[in-house]
């Protein structure tokens, strides 16, 4: 199945030329399609279906979960086939995130067998966990991912990366972001969760897009991108909170749950829920 991702990886990227439109849709979650984001999920459930190598296919541009007939196993697998859309049209590192549980997909983080993403960037590179270490791949000129990194652990660094605007920042939210300045650590974020997670990952430091005033949930995707990211910073010895507990033990309710999301070094999601017990 790793395979089979790696393949899809390459059709995306090759893809990138064929379009930068807005496709004129909403996904639930009321967000502007790019014709992008339909393409992908498309080419990514179409050739799932195909291998028939899982039951369940949850995808962040699909309103419900697709089961399959008679699949080969009884995984479950949850995409976001385009992370960071919105970057498209300005030529910025986009990237797809996937998860895989042993049945079906709204179950706690924790029980998922894998997790990966595939970044474009300058290079596109697949960055995967099966449990055993955080690993990294390139593609090479040939479209063949070879291994670069093997298991990888957050280091320690200073930079952070706050989504949502600062004047909806919920009060201990802001003291959070504030202690991070006065700690002397930067901020980097570019808009897409996959190529600001593969920074901290590799240089330390913390994702955040928070619960704001409005939407105390926040806008990132339980299933889509918190889940699978969450599993694959935590195996490479981070960790990831909504800022009261470990995300990945959270049970779903629904495929399009939100939440608010602290992903990165221990010391500063500890430092986080500090801050949002207060
Ligand atoms: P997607 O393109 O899959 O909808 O994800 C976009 C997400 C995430 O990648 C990023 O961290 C966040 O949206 C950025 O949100 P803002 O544009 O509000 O900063
Ligand atoms: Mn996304
Ligand atoms: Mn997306």
């Amino acid at each position: 199945m790793i395979l089979f991702f790696s393949e899809q990886g390459k059709t995306i990227k090759n893809g990138f030329l064929r379009s930068q439109d807005k496709a004129g849709t909403k996904n639930i979650y009321g967000e502007e399609q790019m014709a992008l984001d339909k393409w992908a999920d498309d080419v990514l459930i179409n050739g799932l279906k195909k291998t028939r190598l899982v039951r369940y296919i949850a995808t962040e541009e699909q309103p419900g979960i697709i089961e399959i007939e008679n699949p080969k196993n009884n995984f479950g697998v949850v995409i976001d086939p385009l992370d960071g859309s919105s970057l498209i049209d300005v030529n910025l590192a986009v990237g797809t995130i996937i998860g895989i549980y042993p049945g079906n997909v709204l179950a706690p983080g924790n029980t998922m067998i894998a997790a990966m993403y595939i970044l474009y960037g300058p290079l596109t590179t697949l960055t995967l966990t099966t449990g055993n270490g955080v690993h990294d791949f390139v593609m090479d000129e040939k479209g063949v991912f070879t291994l670069t990194q093997r298991d990888i652990k957050i280091p320690d660094g200073k930079l952070y990366a706050p989504g949502a605007l600062r004047k909806d920042y919920l009060p201990m939210h802001a003291k959070f972001i504030d202690n991070l300045e006065a700690e002397g650590y930067k901020l980097r974020f570019s808009g897409s969760f996959v190529a600001d997670m593969h920074q901290i990952l590799h240089k330390g430091g913390v994702f955040t897009y928070p619960g704001f005033r409005g939407k105390e949930k926040g806008k990132l995707r339980l299933l889509f991108e918190a889940n699978p990211m969450g599993k694959i910073i935590t195996d490479a010895g981070g960790a990831i909170s909504n800022g009261k507990i470990n995300i990945l033990s959270v049970k779903p309710k629904a495929i399009d749950d939100l939440t608010p999301i602290y992903a990165g070094g221990k010391k500063e999601i500890e430092m986080a829920e500090k801050f949002m017990a207060q």
